[in-house]
């Protein structure tokens, strides 16, 4: 898709870059003063919400519709406009809550557009490492201006891949046998509890692959362009296109992909991690630990 008469791509970009950098600058100001505000979304004590979360998201509501008012949104924290527009904004306003609320630096802002399904602008700012992440379809993406590009690491026990986990951990998609699975064949493998700065990551080849289930579309759609525009590809476990409304992802440089998802496909098959088939770099000394 080119950019053919519609709203210049640039337009949005950059709206999207001034409203993640306001609010980037809020949630750093919320970390510096201290948390005031955590309450629990939901039964658990996992998903928190802060009021970094709130201010963020209201920031980025009001760029959006100062600007654009008769553009759809969807956002995290409750924001949900409708209506006919053909431009649909959406918004992660802190991605990595947890992260921030126990002051470790891994958070971000995620904003994305949607245009006939597809994301067509991706922004995500880190605000404590102050790394703005752009992308921009047809066009590539960059951190802090400068085009980045997915690795080349070409088999998976040189790379160094990164998943999530998600709040409820009782359902049979808690991602624990992939998570073993990936760790027995891999380099190393992280959590690092920001999917859309995961992404990122990916994209800019830090990360040679990333994985998650039970994501939203705010998680995701900055990120999975962002992968896509550094030349790296983006699928559900199956293999099957990523949508912008589905949950589960896979983003790899490229050349992990078909591995990546063959290791998913064994952990789906029953085969966990410390099975007897499983393969790992040492066979030998599995099976002696195995006795
Ligand atoms: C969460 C983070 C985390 C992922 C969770 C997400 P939040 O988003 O991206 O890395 O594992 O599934 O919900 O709640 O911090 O915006
Ligand atoms: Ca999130
Ligand atoms: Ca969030």
């Amino acid at each position: 898709m080119t950019n053919s008469g519609l709203f210049p791509f640039t337009e949005l970009r950059d709206v999207a870059i001034a409203a993640a950098r306001e609010a980037g600058t809020a949630i750093r100001a919320v970390s510096e003063r201290g948390v005031r505000e955590i309450v629990f979304k939901g039964e658990g004590k996992r998903d928190l919400v802060t009021e970094a979360d709130k201010q963020s998201e209201r920031i980025i509501i009001d760029a959006i519709t100062g600007r654009f008012p008769d553009h759809r949104i969807l956002a995290e924290e409750g924001t949900s406009i409708g209506g006919g527009g053909e431009y649909r904004w959406i918004v992660d306003p802190l991605d990595g809550t947890t992260n921030f609320a126990h002051r470790y630096p891994l958070y971000c802002v995620s904003i994305a557009v949607e245009h006939a399904g597809e994301p067509i602008v991706g922004v995500v700012y880190a605000p404590y490492m102050d790394e703005l992440f752009v992308a921009v379809r047809g066009e590539g993406a960059t951190l802090n201006g400068v085009p980045i590009r997915v690795s080349a690491v070409g088999e998976l026990i040189g790379g160094l891949l990164c998943t999530g986990f998600p709040y409820r951990l009782d359902g049979p998609t808690n991602n624990l046998s992939n998570w073993g699975n990936f760790v027995l064949r891999t380099q190393a493998t992280r959590r690092d509890g920001a999917a859309a700065l995961d992404l990122c990551y990916v994209a800019a080849g830090r990360f040679d692959g990333f994985w998650e289930l039970n994501l939203q579309p705010w998680d995701m759609a900055a990120g999975a362009l962002m992968v896509r525009e550094a030349g790296g590809t983006i699928s559900d476990p199956y293999g099957n296109a990523y949508r912008v409304d589905g949950n589960d992802i896979v983003a790899s440089n490229g050349r992990l992909h078909a591995p990546m998802l063959d290791v998913l496909a064994m952990s789906r098959n029953g085969h966990g991690a410390g099975k007897p088939n499983v393969e790992t770099e040492n066979p030998a000394s599995d099976e002696s630990s195995a006795r």
